[in-house]
């Protein structure tokens, strides 16, 4: 349990919110339980609505809406495209179904090498410049825009090499 592991670290979270605000600490400890597992699984869901006196499908509802938080395993890196529809109308749904060609891999499926999950999310703020996406690793997330299939293919390689590096 999360709890077994970070008990400290936990109830640091709790202390900055009052008692009726929480539930508040939802975000800070679906982090913590990401980090500590690489995606949210489903007890560490389950752990944090007790934690914080909430319904595990309301917890649940915040893994789904922001792309920060991820209910299943994954690569080493999140490539995620914006497949929402102003990029879609700027050719990201073609562009991602190249990619994805060119990677051997299925939307939301993650290369042979377990290194890149390629995923599709909704609106990133960047839709003037899509086809664009974000990659979410260990050293946080970055943005790519006005993408092209083979400029994303560069930068899977540099993060293949990254990480060959690491
Ligand atoms: S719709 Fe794709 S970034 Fe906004």
């Amino acid at each position: 349990m999360l709890a077994d592991k970070h008990r400290a670290e936990i109830e640091a979270i709790l202390a900055k919110y009052p008692p009726e605000h929480r539930r508040s600490a939802a975000m800070p400890l679906l982090y913590l339980a990401q980090q500590e597992y690489g995606h949210v699984t489903q007890a560490a869901l389950q752990e944090v609505a007790e934690l914080i006196g909430a319904d595990r499908t309301q917890v649940g509802s915040l893994v789904g809406f922001y792309t920060l938080y991820h209910d299943q395993p994954g690569g080493t890196y999140r490539l995620q495209i914006c497949t929402d529809l102003p990029c879609a109308l700027r050719g990201a749904e073609t562009f991602a179904e190249k990619l994805c060609e060119n990677l051997g891999v299925r939307l939301g499926g993650t290369t042979p090498d377990g290194m890149i999950t390629v995923e599709g999310v909704m609106c990133l703020a960047g839709c003037d410049r899509a086809p664009m996406f974000q990659v979410q690793g260990a050293d946080g997330i970055h943005y790519h825009e006005n993408q092209t299939v083979e400029s994303a293919m560069k930068v899977v390689d540099d993060l293949r090499r990254k990480s060959s590096h690491a």
